[in-house]
């Protein structure tokens, strides 16, 4: 009744058919009379055509036809004119000479044109339903769908089951903020939203499932950042019992492999290349290096134990370091570049921003009289400095010049255009990161991961004596072009290794029997060993689409500011439903 194909499926060989089609309106064009239309579902775009010569009554009717209206017609599919045949299309050399007309609903006047090149944003978001109707958007929405179909089958066949968790849950100290709700049975009491599965998928191990995955939705009420999502993302999460963090890794290349095989036709290598967080930090100044270009951080610190500039000597005696990037070709860098780096330098926390730039022959900076001749020729020989090049030096303690460097790093690869193959994906593992790490505006040590995650072994001592700084967990990050697209652990499975992290971070025995008595209890119950790991699909499909936007790949995003400004949430509701509540009512 509504179509015998769908508008991406004629091509010439159906010339002469009779055919159904059914969609909306994308453009009309008159030709003095003749109106060409383009016909769009979602599948693609055919051109139907209303001659007054063949069908005067049905090209009438269709005059009143505009932009988004619905329609179904049927007609003969003809060969298009000599030179009027369109190679951008799929169904160009084809257009449906149109027989019958049945309009099914007309649009309102558009509050954007679809096919336009929109910069606003909360209109888009506004008016979801029609942006979701623009081909682009479309592709995204199918893409979602490959990279899930792709998980499943491949996680199905690797013996995994597919188990859903609650989002109501409990509000327990994980790391990000929590979404509270409260329900009329237990005034007072409030469950959480699901920040994610991870205390279930580890209580699944425990009930002996094995081998968990869930496409699950995490809700954080984080600020939003360029890839980071206010209010709920969505995980590949992954969790398997008797299994080492060899076998995890195997396993996620494989399933991205037949993702990007599917979703990109990309042929990735495996394995990953793997960095330990240590050496991420001290050569890439990042636990997310993007491996696309170089420019590594090289240390210096030997070739300046002896030197007489004091910015370097101070750092060096307060055993810290000095580093420094080689920006190659960019001495030619401009006067507001400078200062956009020095403000970054000092935002990532420098005192300031030694720099040398190479030019004819001659090294520029105010620092450069301060070193010897041993130590010129030390630091020409460790950053191969050449003519044109740029050197940007840190001297502060290792954490410190690892992080400054490190986003000074990214800058000038913006700067100089250093990624020039867009299609390149370069992944890698980021091992043994840090269990904990030390807050100093709260005082006290949080959780790196999360409060699950395991030490390694040989570590263990160090937690004993309270050299936390020392220790070590079995927790990694699948890193792709710069961007943490996953990360996971291997798991505490014994109540009282669990208890001595719980200790360490602060959560007193009595806080651990009200927040977690569940997974103590569990674990007292023969907990196998047991680890995991979850993918951001968000994050994945950006990449993988090329998308800049994270909400361009999802299909009912809430704005940077946490709205959902399609349906209007959140939204006020009545004083019963709050007295119903039990919850304050406050007056505006
Ligand atoms: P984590 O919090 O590191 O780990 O999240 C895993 C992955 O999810 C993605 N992600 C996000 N993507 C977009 N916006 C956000 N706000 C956001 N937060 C996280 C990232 C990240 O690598 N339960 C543990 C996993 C485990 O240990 O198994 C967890 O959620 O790509
Ligand atoms: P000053 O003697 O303080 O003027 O510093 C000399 C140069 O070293 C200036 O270019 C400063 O920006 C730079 N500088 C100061 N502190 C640091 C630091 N911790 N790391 C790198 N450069 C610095």
């Amino acid at each position: 009744m509504y179509r015998t194909h769908h508008c991406n499926q004629l091509r010439a060989a159906d010339v002469g058919q009779t055919a159904e089609l059914s969609g909306w309106v994308a453009s009309r064009r008159d030709h003095g009379g003749v109106l060409f239309i383009d016909l769009r579902d979602r599948e693609g775009i055919t051109q139907i055509v209303f001659r007054p010569e063949d069908y005067p009554a049905v090209a009438q009717e269709a005059q009143s036809l505009h932009d988004e209206d619905v329609i179904t017609i049927k007609g003969k599919v003809a060969p298009r004119l000599e030179g009027t045949a369109n190679p951008k299309l799929p169904t160009g050399e084809i257009e449906v000479v149109v027989s019958e007309l049945n309009i099914l609903n007309h649009c309102a006047p558009l509050p954007f044109q679809l096919d336009a090149n929109l910069s606003n944003e909360d209109l888009r978001l506004t008016y979801r339903c029609l942006d979701l109707r623009r081909p682009a958007m479309v592709r995204q929405l199918r893409t979602r769908h490959i990279l899930n179909r792709t998980t499943r089958n491949y996680l199905d066949r690797e013996g995994f089951l597919e188990v859903e968790t609650p989002i109501l849950s409990k509000s327990t100290p994980e790391g990000a903020r929590e979404f509270l709700v409260p329900n009329r049975g237990t005034p007072g009491l409030f469950y959480a939203l699901a920040q994610s599965p991870q205390q279930y998928k580890q209580l699944l191990m425990v009930a002996g499932a094995e081998k968990y995955f869930q496409i699950a939705k995490c809700f954080r009420d984080e600020d939003p950042r360029a890839d980071r999502i206010r209010g709920e993302l969505t995980q590949i999460d992954i969790e398997a019992s008797f299994i080492t963090q060899e076998d995890i890794f195997l396993l996620v290349e494989g399933l991205l492999k037949e993702v990007f095989a599917a979703t990109r036709d990309a042929t990735i290598p495996t394995p990953f290349p793997r960095l330990t967080y240590r050496e991420a930090m001290d050569h890439f100044g990042s636990d997310k290096p993007d491996l696309r270009f170089g420019t590594e951080l090289v240390d210096l610190s030997d070739s300046f134990q002896n030197t007489q500039f004091k910015v370097f000597k101070a750092a060096l005696d307060q055993k810290g370091v000095v580093k420094a990037i080689n920006a190659k070709r960019f001495a030619n860098i401009t006067t507001g570049q400078i200062e956009e780096l020095t403000n970054l330098a000092k935002l990532s926390g420098a005192k300031g921003l030694a720099f040398i730039k190479v030019e004819n022959g001659e090294w520029k900076s105010p620092i450069v009289k301060f070193f010897s001749e041993s130590e010129r020729e030390s630091l020409a020989q460790k950053m191969g400095i050449e003519e044109g090049d740029l050197i940007l030096f840190g001297a502060d303690s290792w954490d410190s010049v690892c992080t400054v460097l490190g986003r000074l790093r990214l800058k000038v690869a913006e700067f100089t255009n250093l990624i020039t193959d867009p299609d390149e994906l370069k992944f890698l593992w980021v091992t043994d990161f840090p269990l904990m790490s030390f807050d100093p505006a709260e005082n006290k040590w949080n959780a790196m991961h999360h409060p699950f995650t395991r030490p390694k072994t040989e570590d263990i001592p160090f937690l004993e004596q309270g050299e936390f700084a020392k220790v070590r967990a079995v927790a990694y990050d699948v890193v792709l072009n710069g961007v943490e697209i996953g990360g996971g652990s291997l798991r505490i499975h014994e109540s009282d290794l669990q208890q001595k992290v719980f200790s360490a971070l602060g959560i007193s025995e009595a806080q651990q029997k009200r927040l977690f008595p569940h997974l103590l209890s569990a674990f007292s119950f023969g907990a196998p060993p047991h680890g995991g790991i979850a993918l951001g699909i968000d994050r994945l499909l950006m990449i993988i689409t090329g998308t800049p936007n994270i909400r361009d790949v999802i299909a009912f995003p809430k704005n940077s500011r946490g709205q959902d400004l399609m349906m209007d949430a959140p939204a006020e509701v009545t004083e019963r439903q709050l007295r119903d509540l039990n919850l304050a009512i406050r007056k505006a």
